[in-house]
Protein backbone atom coordinates (compact mmCIF):
# COMPACT_ATOMS: atom_id res chain seq x y z
CA UNK A 1 0.00 0.00 0.00
CA UNK A 2 1.65 3.11 -1.28
CA UNK A 3 0.89 6.54 0.23
CA UNK A 4 1.50 10.32 -0.78
CA UNK A 5 3.46 12.56 0.79
CA UNK A 6 1.54 16.32 0.56
CA UNK A 7 4.41 18.93 1.28
CA UNK A 8 2.99 22.40 1.19
CA UNK A 9 5.68 24.97 0.63
CA UNK A 10 6.15 29.01 0.98
CA UNK A 11 10.01 29.94 0.58
CA UNK A 12 11.75 26.38 0.84
CA UNK A 13 13.76 26.24 -1.93
CA UNK A 14 17.06 25.18 0.63
CA UNK A 15 14.79 22.51 2.20
CA UNK A 16 13.41 20.93 -0.83
CA UNK A 17 16.67 18.38 -1.80
CA UNK A 18 17.20 16.87 1.82
CA UNK A 19 13.52 16.72 2.22
CA UNK A 20 12.68 14.53 -1.34
CA UNK A 21 16.12 12.41 -0.65
CA UNK A 22 15.19 11.66 3.28
CA UNK A 23 11.68 10.53 1.96
CA UNK A 24 13.01 8.13 -0.93
CA UNK A 25 15.63 6.94 2.01
CA UNK A 26 12.74 6.53 4.56
CA UNK A 27 9.84 5.32 2.41
CA UNK A 28 11.33 4.00 -0.96
CA UNK A 29 10.62 0.62 -0.41
CA UNK A 30 7.37 0.79 0.71
CA UNK A 31 6.14 2.38 -2.75
CA UNK A 32 5.16 6.74 -2.47
CA UNK A 33 4.80 9.91 -4.28
CA UNK A 34 5.77 13.41 -3.16
CA UNK A 35 3.24 16.68 -3.99
CA UNK A 36 4.61 19.73 -3.37
CA UNK A 37 1.80 22.89 -3.24
CA UNK A 38 3.51 25.58 -3.30
CA UNK A 39 2.03 29.34 -3.59
CA UNK A 40 3.80 30.72 -6.31
CA UNK A 41 7.24 31.08 -3.50
CA UNK A 42 9.35 33.85 -4.83
CA UNK A 43 12.73 32.24 -4.02
CA UNK A 44 12.53 30.19 -6.64
CA UNK A 45 10.71 26.71 -4.65
CA UNK A 46 8.89 25.11 -7.49
CA UNK A 47 11.49 25.01 -9.69
CA UNK A 48 13.92 23.38 -7.51
CA UNK A 49 11.08 20.41 -6.75
CA UNK A 50 10.43 19.80 -10.65
CA UNK A 51 13.87 19.73 -10.86
CA UNK A 52 13.72 16.69 -8.49
CA UNK A 53 11.16 15.12 -10.49
CA UNK A 54 12.97 14.18 -13.22
CA UNK A 55 14.74 12.14 -10.73
CA UNK A 56 12.04 11.29 -8.19
CA UNK A 57 8.29 10.59 -7.71
CA UNK A 58 7.81 14.55 -7.12
CA UNK A 59 4.92 16.38 -8.35
CA UNK A 60 4.62 19.75 -7.66
CA UNK A 61 1.39 21.81 -7.56
CA UNK A 62 1.88 25.78 -8.00
CA UNK A 63 -0.94 27.84 -6.37
CA UNK A 64 -0.98 31.74 -8.22
CA UNK A 65 -0.32 33.51 -4.59
CA UNK A 66 0.02 32.62 -0.54
CA UNK A 67 -3.19 30.88 0.22
CA UNK A 68 -2.54 29.08 3.87
CA UNK A 69 -1.14 25.80 4.48
CA UNK A 70 -4.34 24.20 5.32
CA UNK A 71 -5.80 24.84 2.03
CA UNK A 72 -2.56 23.89 0.80
CA UNK A 73 -2.67 20.44 2.74
CA UNK A 74 -6.43 20.09 1.27
CA UNK A 75 -4.94 20.71 -2.58
CA UNK A 76 -2.67 18.16 -2.58
CA UNK A 77 -4.53 15.80 -0.96
CA UNK A 78 -7.30 16.20 -4.11
CA UNK A 79 -3.92 15.76 -6.21
CA UNK A 80 -2.84 12.57 -4.31
CA UNK A 81 -3.22 9.08 -5.93
CA UNK A 82 -3.19 6.98 -2.87
CA UNK A 83 -5.51 6.47 -0.27
CA UNK A 84 -3.18 7.19 2.23
CA UNK A 85 -1.61 10.58 2.73
CA UNK A 86 1.14 12.05 5.05
CA UNK A 87 1.44 15.70 5.92
CA UNK A 88 4.47 17.34 7.10
CA UNK A 89 6.30 20.47 6.89
CA UNK A 90 9.13 20.87 3.72
CA UNK A 91 11.79 22.52 6.30
CA UNK A 92 12.73 19.47 8.24
CA UNK A 93 11.67 19.95 11.16
CA UNK A 94 8.93 16.82 10.66
CA UNK A 95 12.33 14.41 10.04
CA UNK A 96 11.21 11.83 7.20
CA UNK A 97 11.83 8.76 9.11
CA UNK A 98 9.10 9.04 10.99
CA UNK A 99 7.13 9.57 7.98
CA UNK A 100 8.31 5.63 7.72
CA UNK A 101 6.51 5.24 11.17
CA UNK A 102 3.17 6.85 10.07
CA UNK A 103 2.86 5.00 6.95
CA UNK A 104 3.92 1.58 8.77
CA UNK A 105 1.23 2.59 11.71
CA UNK A 106 -1.75 3.78 8.80
CA UNK A 107 -1.06 0.38 7.26
CA UNK A 108 -2.59 -1.46 10.22
CA UNK A 109 -5.81 0.14 9.46
CA UNK A 110 -6.06 3.71 11.68
CA UNK A 111 -7.60 6.55 10.17
CA UNK A 112 -5.36 9.11 11.86
CA UNK A 113 -2.01 8.78 12.54
CA UNK A 114 -0.59 11.88 14.56
CA UNK A 115 3.46 12.33 14.92
CA UNK A 116 3.27 13.81 18.59
CA UNK A 117 5.96 16.49 20.60
CA UNK A 118 3.81 15.67 23.61
CA UNK A 119 3.29 11.35 24.09
CA UNK A 120 6.71 9.32 25.92
CA UNK A 121 9.48 9.40 23.70
CA UNK A 122 8.30 12.60 22.08
CA UNK A 123 9.94 16.29 22.00
CA UNK A 124 10.64 19.89 20.84
CA UNK A 125 14.56 20.79 20.20
CA UNK A 126 15.58 24.51 20.02
CA UNK A 127 12.45 26.37 21.35
CA UNK A 128 12.39 29.48 23.00
CA UNK A 129 10.28 29.17 26.64
CA UNK A 130 7.43 31.19 24.95
CA UNK A 131 6.86 29.24 22.24
CA UNK A 132 6.85 25.90 24.48
CA UNK A 133 4.11 28.06 26.57
CA UNK A 134 1.91 28.61 23.76
CA UNK A 135 2.49 25.20 22.26
CA UNK A 136 1.67 23.94 25.32
CA UNK A 137 -1.18 26.04 26.11
CA UNK A 138 -2.51 25.88 22.65
CA UNK A 139 -2.66 22.00 23.16
CA UNK A 140 -4.45 21.93 26.55
CA UNK A 141 -6.98 24.72 25.28
CA UNK A 142 -7.85 22.65 22.14
CA UNK A 143 -8.26 19.80 24.45
CA UNK A 144 -10.45 21.05 26.88
CA UNK A 145 -12.81 22.46 24.41
CA UNK A 146 -13.35 19.93 21.82
CA UNK A 147 -13.58 16.48 23.05
CA UNK A 148 -12.62 14.78 20.47
CA UNK A 149 -8.99 16.17 20.18
CA UNK A 150 -8.56 14.32 23.34
CA UNK A 151 -7.66 11.43 20.87
CA UNK A 152 -4.44 12.55 20.67
CA UNK A 153 -1.62 13.85 22.87
CA UNK A 154 -0.80 16.35 19.79
CA UNK A 155 -4.11 17.41 18.22
CA UNK A 156 -2.04 20.79 16.97
CA UNK A 157 0.49 18.65 14.91
CA UNK A 158 0.83 19.82 11.63
CA UNK A 159 3.00 15.99 10.86
CA UNK A 160 0.51 13.42 10.44
CA UNK A 161 -1.24 10.35 8.42
CA UNK A 162 -5.05 10.51 7.42
CA UNK A 163 -6.56 8.27 4.71
CA UNK A 164 -7.07 10.65 2.28
CA UNK A 165 -11.21 11.30 2.14
CA UNK A 166 -10.84 12.53 5.44
CA UNK A 167 -8.91 15.29 3.65
CA UNK A 168 -11.37 15.67 1.43
CA UNK A 169 -14.52 16.61 3.28
CA UNK A 170 -16.19 19.30 1.95
CA UNK A 171 -16.85 20.91 5.08
CA UNK A 172 -13.41 20.70 6.27
CA UNK A 173 -12.21 24.31 7.01
CA UNK A 174 -9.55 25.36 5.37
CA UNK A 175 -7.97 28.37 7.63
CA UNK A 176 -4.85 29.35 9.07
CA UNK A 177 -2.44 26.06 9.87
CA UNK A 178 -4.20 23.73 12.45
CA UNK A 179 -6.13 21.02 9.83
CA UNK A 180 -5.66 17.85 12.13
CA UNK A 181 -7.68 19.65 14.90
CA UNK A 182 -10.82 20.21 12.67
CA UNK A 183 -10.35 17.02 11.05
CA UNK A 184 -9.98 14.98 14.36
CA UNK A 185 -13.58 17.26 15.36
CA UNK A 186 -15.26 16.67 12.65
CA UNK A 187 -14.41 12.55 13.01
CA UNK A 188 -14.98 11.66 16.28
CA UNK A 189 -15.23 7.83 15.97
CA UNK A 190 -12.15 7.95 13.73
CA UNK A 191 -9.36 5.18 14.90
CA UNK A 192 -6.26 7.55 16.17
CA UNK A 193 -3.18 6.11 17.29
CA UNK A 194 0.05 8.68 17.86
CA UNK A 195 3.38 8.00 17.31
CA UNK A 196 6.07 10.21 19.08
CA UNK A 197 8.76 12.26 17.28
CA UNK A 198 11.02 14.99 18.43
CA UNK A 199 10.55 18.54 16.57
CA UNK A 200 13.75 19.68 15.40
CA UNK A 201 15.11 23.22 14.77
CA UNK A 202 14.44 24.30 11.30
CA UNK A 203 17.24 23.42 9.15
CA UNK A 204 17.09 26.84 6.52
CA UNK A 205 15.13 29.85 6.21
CA UNK A 206 12.04 31.15 7.92
CA UNK A 207 8.93 30.52 10.22
CA UNK A 208 5.67 31.62 8.51
CA UNK A 209 3.72 31.25 12.04
CA UNK A 210 2.96 34.38 12.29
CA UNK A 211 0.01 36.59 14.90
CA UNK A 212 -2.40 35.85 11.88
CA UNK A 213 -1.87 32.66 12.37
CA UNK A 214 -2.40 32.56 15.93
CA UNK A 215 -5.33 34.45 15.45
CA UNK A 216 -7.08 31.99 12.75
CA UNK A 217 -5.85 29.29 15.72
CA UNK A 218 -8.13 30.86 18.09
CA UNK A 219 -11.00 31.46 15.98
CA UNK A 220 -10.78 28.18 14.89
CA UNK A 221 -11.35 26.96 18.16
CA UNK A 222 -14.21 29.10 19.30
CA UNK A 223 -15.94 27.60 16.03
CA UNK A 224 -15.59 24.57 16.49
CA UNK A 225 -16.73 25.08 20.20
CA UNK A 226 -19.99 26.24 18.77
CA UNK A 227 -20.43 24.01 16.21
CA UNK A 228 -20.12 21.27 18.45
CA UNK A 229 -22.41 22.43 20.74
CA UNK A 230 -25.01 22.35 17.59
CA UNK A 231 -25.15 18.75 17.24
N1 LIG B 1 1.71 26.41 0.25
C1 LIG B 1 1.85 27.05 1.42
N2 LIG B 1 1.14 28.20 1.64
N3 LIG B 1 2.71 26.56 2.35
C2 LIG B 1 2.83 27.23 3.52
C3 LIG B 1 2.13 28.43 3.81
C4 LIG B 1 1.23 28.94 2.80
O1 LIG B 1 0.57 29.97 2.94
N4 LIG B 1 2.48 28.85 5.06
C5 LIG B 1 3.38 27.94 5.52
N5 LIG B 1 3.60 26.98 4.59
C6 LIG B 1 4.48 25.82 4.71
C7 LIG B 1 5.93 26.12 5.06
O2 LIG B 1 6.71 26.39 3.90
C8 LIG B 1 6.35 24.82 5.76
O3 LIG B 1 6.70 23.80 4.83
C9 LIG B 1 5.07 24.42 6.49
O4 LIG B 1 4.00 25.04 5.77
C10 LIG B 1 5.04 24.85 7.97
O5 LIG B 1 5.34 26.23 8.09
P1 LIG B 1 6.34 26.76 9.22
O6 LIG B 1 6.39 28.22 9.12
O7 LIG B 1 7.63 26.02 9.18
O8 LIG B 1 5.50 26.36 10.55
P2 LIG B 1 6.02 26.08 12.02
O9 LIG B 1 7.28 25.28 12.03
O10 LIG B 1 6.02 27.34 12.78
O11 LIG B 1 4.84 25.14 12.61
C11 LIG B 1 4.63 23.83 12.06
O12 LIG B 1 4.89 22.76 12.94
C12 LIG B 1 4.07 22.70 14.11
C13 LIG B 1 4.41 21.45 14.88
O13 LIG B 1 4.14 20.29 14.11
C14 LIG B 1 3.18 23.72 11.60
O14 LIG B 1 3.04 22.51 10.88
C15 LIG B 1 2.24 23.78 12.79
O15 LIG B 1 0.90 23.60 12.35
C16 LIG B 1 2.60 22.68 13.77
O16 LIG B 1 1.87 22.81 14.98
MN1 LIG C 1 8.55 24.80 10.52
Amino acid sequence: MAVTVVVPTYNERDNIEPLIRGLAEALGDLGYEVVIVDDNSPDGTAEEARRLSKRYPVRVVVRPRRMGLASAVMRGAAEASNDVVIVMDADLQHPPRVARLLALAARLGYDIVVASRYTEGGGVEAWNPLRHIASRGGTLLARLLVPPARRSTDPLSGFFAAKRRLLLDPGLRAEGFKILLEILARNPSARVRDIPYVFKPRSRGASKLSLGIVWAFISQLLRLVVESRRV
